[in-house]
């Protein structure tokens, strides 16, 4: 896919872990640095990409087969590459993404138990070789996953509110799976994969999210 200018940064990790927090605010450091950074996230990132996400997290979608789940991830994922995470990387702007294909793998493969390999495939397929220059994974347990899923639940109950809880009103054994299959893959990719633990003060996780950031991304590719 040759070579890009700016750096590709994803976050994962379960549901209610933090990460959307941590993005922005390692966003915010690098940006008083005078880096130019997109904030993403998937599903979604685009105006099809958000339509796909709506169909996918909408509890009223019962009876999604976990291959179609799995098919409309990529789905988004694909028109996400091509209408922003390309041309921003290609314009030399860092790009910080919630969840990439690392999420299919850990909630697909693991916890709907398709296996890693038709994540792999989609991927090889559809989004060719680019993998992410640097992933955190926001490591926490499966028990504040579910408790932050019923608080939210609890919140959402306004008119106006969307619907976003298919997935959290899965149980504990689907996020442990979850979880395994994400701490899988740091295991498998130590250069690309940085696990933090997200069970400590917000503040702690984000100097260290920032100290990791500085020094691979300087490792990688000598830049700030
Ligand atoms: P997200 O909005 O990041 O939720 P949260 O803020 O609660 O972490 O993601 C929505 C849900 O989509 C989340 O439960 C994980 C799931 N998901 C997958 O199952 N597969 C994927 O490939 C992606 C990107 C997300």
């Amino acid at each position: 896919m040759g070579r890009r200018r700016g750096k590709f940064i994803t976050i994962e990790g379960l549901d209610g872990c933090g990460k959307s927090t941590q993005l922005e605010k390692l966003a915010g450091v690098l940006r008083a640095e005078g880096i130019d950074v997109v904030v993403t996230r998937e599903p979604g990132g685009t105006l099809i990409g958000d339509r796909i996400r709506a169909v996918l997290l909408d509890s009223r979608t019962a009876g999604l087969d976990p291959r179609t789940e799995l098919a409309l991830m990529f789905a988004s994922r694909v028109q996400h590459l091509h209408e922003k995470i390309l041309p921003a990387l290609d314009s030399g702007q860092f790009v910080l993404c919630d969840r990439f294909t690392d999420s299919s793998e850990a909630y697909q493969g693991g916890g709907r138990k398709l296996g890693s390999e038709p994540v792999l495939v989609l991927h090889r397929l559809l989004c060719g070789n680019l993998q992410p220059d640097l992933t955190i994974l926001m490591d926490s347990d499966e028990a504040a996953s579910v408790a932050r899923a019923r608080r939210r639940n609890q919140l959402q109950t306004g008119q106006n509110a969307v619907d976003e809880n298919r997935f959290e009103q899965e149980n504990r054994a689907f996020f442990e799976r979850v979880r395994n299959a994400f701490l899988a893959i740091a295991r498998r990719e130590p250069q690309r994969v940085v696990a933090v633990d997200a069970r400590r003060p917000l503040d702690v996780v984000h100097k260290e999210i920032v100290a990791e950031v500085r020094k691979r991304l300087r490792l990688a590719a000598g830049q700030k």
